[in-house]
């Protein structure tokens, strides 16, 4: 595959979505860039989505229904973009499932690994962009949007400190492949964050 497959992780409020069109122009410049999220990127995906934000259901439920969206978005979009050469921007991928479902929720990292394998195999990010900050800061700046909250964002501070360690112990297992920001600083200094980040695709 010629192009390269970046994503996007952190707790909700950690401020992914802010500096996504800033990624997608820095790494946009002289390429073409498919700009994509998960849960989603594609119809049936978007539909799953809306059933696991939106209603209850158990971890295994959620985890199976996450995995089957994600299999058709790689089929659908990741890979054709992939192999058409062009560069792919991912908000949350498969490192949400063990940090959210695994770390969250307690599903074993082995299912997880399992279904993974199953629906996109042998494909990883070449970089994830870790943006890591505390429960407070992170809860701060997703009330300070005003929005409704989705079934996950209303989950209280000991699942997001069991996500946040997931995802920081992914981290440290793949050291060459993540790049772990600090969120909790100011805009400016996060770009520069990201922009070193991005180096050597
Ligand atoms: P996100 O798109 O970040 O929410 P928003 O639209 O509010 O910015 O993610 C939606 C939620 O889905 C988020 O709470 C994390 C959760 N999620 C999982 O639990 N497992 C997964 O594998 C993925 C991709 C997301």
């Amino acid at each position: 595959m010629s192009g390269k497959f970046i994503t996007l992780e952190g707790l909700d409020g950690a401020g992914k979505s802010t500096h996504q069109k800033f990624i997608a122009d820095l790494v946009g410049k002289g390429r073409k860039v498919v700009v994509t999220r998960e849960p989603g990127g594609t119809e049936l995906a978007e539909k799953l989505r809306a059933e696991i934000l939106g209603r209850p259901m158990s971890p295994v439920a959620e985890t199976l229904l996450i995995f089957a969206g994600r299999a058709d978005h790689v089929a659908r979009v990741i890979k054709p973009a992939l192999e058409a050469g062009s560069w792919v921007v991912c908000d949350r991928f498969t490192d949400a499932s063990y940090a959210y479902q695994g770390g969250g929720n307690g599903v074993s990292f082995e299912l997880i690994g399992r279904l993974a394998d199953a629906a996109h195999p042998g494909l990883r990010p070449d970089r994830t962009l870790l943006f890591d900050c505390s429960f407070e800061v992170a809860r701060q700046r997703l009330t300070g949007t005003g929005k409704k909250p989705d079934r996950f964002e209303g989950e209280g501070r000991e699942f997001f400190e069991r996500v946040r360690s997931a995802y920081l112990l992914r981290a440290r297992a793949e050291p060459a492949r993540f790049r772990v920001i600090d969120a909790s600083k100011d805009v400016p200094t996060i770009r520069t964050a990201v922009e070193k980040g991005l180096e050597g695709l």
